[in-house]
């Protein structure tokens, strides 16, 4: 019943800031999607009889690849693999399913924020037994296997019923199919004080939550309107869909227009929120009142001690190096450390699981916490909607407050998307070759202090990460950064991270555009964004 398949290497599959991400139709090669799957199990150790966590958003050739990666999985020796009904989890759903039972590891299926469908993104991604996504060194024996490989091995049988929850035998390996919500929401409910936000949408508070037509949904519903008493409706775009109703699940100003008109709207709702693909992203919006993500995370670090999960104070912060540095005066006045890691959920696993920090953000609508090792959208409304129940006062009261205390750090970030890759590699190079002659350097950004490239050494094993980064630092806090993205499918994504820090007693009412033009211009200058690019204007500002 076991076949062993006999395939060709694929050059392309190496795992980049979040798993294999490619189009569907490269997905749907003959044995692309065997081949990294085997590969992913040649690089682990000590699997046989153990238990994986399948699951994924629901995009286009999720179930496909859901039979696969099962039959695969009971040919090569695991003893159990639990999935989601219908083949869904969300990430930081299956996160917490994979620490809460204890599996070797999980894999996860998505592309995260990037669309769906035929002509759209797939994503694999391997998460390790502490529910994180896995560490470098695992993607890149991942990588090396991808490069080796002549075969895999699958079990031959008929697909499974993924669609009734319940317990069926494939070969010697058991297949549970599982709720994929109740677990979830049981975790939330142990943080969060659901009596105080029931109470508050009971008095009338009004909130909306757009799922955009992908994972959250099921998630959102049940949390939202059934658990915390939300009217019908609360939850927009409620059902998954495999191609997200042609949207693009990107939980950002730009492709949830939507909502943020509706939030900004005479009779807009109290609070609005967002999620991604794979629901670990989110998008917050108080009524007239955008939030940053990176000034979210301040919030949340700053009042986490409302919600009873996080009563007895956090042991420290971890932001990525491109999120403002909101987070690190909250850390200081909280007297606690703040980690600045490389972009890419998985550098903070080790600081959690280490004790270090119990909350982390970036800039690209990321927020969690030790509650699982990603990201998770949910559990940032939550923490929102606990924080709003217990200070009684609305988001844009919360921000000014939280600015006159702590002062507001301006912040943007362009993106030049789908440029030939050889030119955004030329860009950061040209880039790269002039920092050491930058600091002293004065341009329309202010005097430069400090110009490098991001490295990081992990605190906890001392791996070293290079080449994360370009910063240009101004001797007044202001900044500007420059990388690459590391989650796109085609050419490549300039990101430009423009930052300016203003004191209590500054301006902290300005628009954000018009706080960064002099930093925006610099960027330009110092990097020829447009000689190199040929585009005079980012396709996407968030
Ligand atoms: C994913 C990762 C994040 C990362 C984001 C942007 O969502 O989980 O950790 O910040 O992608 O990455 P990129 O390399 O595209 O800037
Ligand atoms: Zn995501």
């Amino acid at each position: 019943m076991i076949q062993t398949v006999s395939t060709m290497p694929f050059n392309d599959q190496k795992p980049g800031t979040s798993g294999l991400r490619k189009k569907v139709r490269i997905f749907e090669q003959p044995h692309y999607a065997e081949n990294f799957i085997q590969s992913v199990f040649d690089s682990l150790d000590g699997f046989a009889g153990e238990t994986l966590v399948l699951g994924g958003d629901g995009r286009f050739l999720n179930r496909e690849v859901i039979q696969i990666a099962l039959k695969m999985a009971a040919a090569n020796g695991f003893g159990r693999v639990l999935v989601g009904q219908g083949g869904i989890l969300s990430t930081p759903a299956a996160s917490h399913l994979i620490r809460s039972s204890g599996a070797f590891g999980g894999l996860v299926l998505s592309a995260s924020h990037n669309p769906g469908g035929p002509d759209e993104d797939f994503g694999i991604k391997y998460n390790v037994s502490n529910g994180g996504p896995a560490p470098e060194k695992v993607t890149d024996a991942i990588h090396a296997r991808t490069l080796s490989i002549d075969s895999y091995r699958i079990f031959e049988a008929d697909d499974v019923d993924i669609d009734t929850i319940g317990v069926s035998q494939l070969g010697d390996m058991s297949v549970e199919v599982i709720d994929p919500v109740a677990d979830y929401a049981d975790l939330m409910e142990s943080l969060f004080d659901f009596t105080a936000i029931r109470a508050m949408i009971a008095g009338g508070f009004t909130l909306a939550f757009d799922s955009m037509s992908a994972v959250t949904g099921p998630y959102a519903v049940e949390i939202f309107e059934r658990r915390l008493g939300a009217p019908a409706g609360t939850v927009m775009n409620a059902t998954p869909l495999p191609d997200f109703g042609h949207h693009h699940p990107d939980p950002n100003l730009v492709h949830a227009k939507d909502l943020y008109d509706r939030m900004m709207a005479p009779d807009a709702p109290d609070f609005g929120a967002a999620s991604d693909g794979d629901g670990d992203r989110n998008l917050i919006i108080g009524r007239h009142c955008y939030v940053t993500p990176s000034d979210s995370l301040a919030v949340l670090a700053a009042n986490a001690h409302c919600a009873p999960g996080y009563a007895i104070g956090l042991k420290g912060i971890a932001r990525s190096m491109p999120t403002s540095g909101a987070a690190d005066r909250v850390a200081e006045k909280l007297g606690i450390p703040l980690y600045e890691t490389p972009t890419g959920w998985k550098f903070f696993g080790n600081l959690l699981d280490a004790g270090m920090a119990t909350i982390c953000g970036e800039e690209s609508a990321g927020t969690g916490s030790d509650h699982v090792r990603e990201k998770d959208g949910i559990w940032a409304v939550l923490l929102w909607l606990n924080i709003l129940a217990a200070r009684r006062q609305s988001v844009a009261q919360i921000m000014a407050e939280h600015w006159a205390t702590y002062g507001r750090n301006y912040y943007a970030r362009h993106d030049y998307e789908a440029i030939a890759k050889d030119r955004a590699d030329a860009l950061m190079a040209a880039l790269r070759d002039r920092l050491e002659g930058l600091p002293g350097t004065v341009n329309s950004g202010g005097t430069v202090s400090s110009a490098d490239d991001f490295a990081y050494t992990d605190p906890t094993d001392q791996s070293v990460s290079r080449n994360q980064g370009v910063r240009i630092l101004f001797d007044d806090g202001s900044r500007v950064v420059f990388r690459l993205s590391g989650t796109g499918t085609e050419g490549a994504t300039l990101r430009v991270y423009i930052e300016r820090y203003v004191g209590p007693d500054g301006d902290l009412g300005l628009p954000t555009g018009e706080a960064l033009a002099p930093l925006i211009a610099a960027a330009q200058d110092v990097a020829d964004i447009a000689g190199h690019t040929g585009m005079d204007q980012p396709s996407v500002i968030t």
